[in-house]
């Protein structure tokens, strides 16, 4: 069988990274992980990637000012240059410009600690509690140029419990994110999204 290559951008912890690496491993998984990159060069994420046998970069985004796109034109030859055919954000802090989403359209996928429509951006977990929602969760998306807003690909739910803060909640959405990026990507590699 031969496997759709993804590529994988970050800017730090990269625990998404890693469930994506890991179940990649499967036979039956139709993708592997050819290449992760990062903008920031001390994430812990590399390493980890490096660890499991993956190529990993860091494209230092301070060397190339603040225009975003010289810097996604990089990003973009690189995972050319990798054979990427599909590209998954996993905690990747900095926002798109048009010339990246624009050259991965419908290739692209982000995972977002939160049910989206509800809390696109940041502090998902806090904005949940606040509210009193009785459940939190994560979701998969198609990346567009409105931010956290793509087609929904997948979802996963977990209750808010009593006592809950940022801290436990973001754990317990967590654990579900790792088996949520996984299956979501293979299913839009199997073409069945
Ligand atoms: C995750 O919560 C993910 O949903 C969000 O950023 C966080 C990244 O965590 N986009 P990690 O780097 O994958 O551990």
């Amino acid at each position: 069988m031969s496997r759709a290559r993804v590529g994988i951008l970050i800017s730090g912890r990269g625990s998404n990274m890693v469930s994506l690496i890991e179940a990649s491993r499967a036979s039956d998984c139709p993708y592997e992980v050819a290449l992760v990159l990062s903008d920031n060069p001390d994430a812990p994420g590399l390493e980890r990637a490096r660890a499991l046998g993956v190529e990993a970069r860091a494209i230092d985004r301070r060397l190339y000012g603040k225009d975003r796109e010289p810097h996604e034109r990089v990003i973009d030859q690189a995972l050319r240059n990798a054979g990427v055919e599909y590209v998954a954000l996993a905690g990747y802090m900095r926002i798109l410009t048009p010339f990246l989403v624009g050259a991965w359209e419908g290739r692209m996928v982000n995972i977002h600690p939160s049910l989206l429509p509800k809390y696109p951006g940041l502090d998902t977990h806090r904005r949940a509690l606040d509210a009193g929602d009785a459940e939190a969760g994560c979701t998969v998306h198609l990346v567009t140029n409105d931010l956290d807003c793509g087609p929904i690909l997948g979802q996963a739910r977990v209750p808010v419990l009593p006592g809950d803060d940022e801290h436990t909640l973001a754990e317990r959405v967590l654990a579900e994110e790792h088996r949520l990026y996984p299956a979501a990507l293979a299913k839009l590699v199997r073409g069945q999204i």
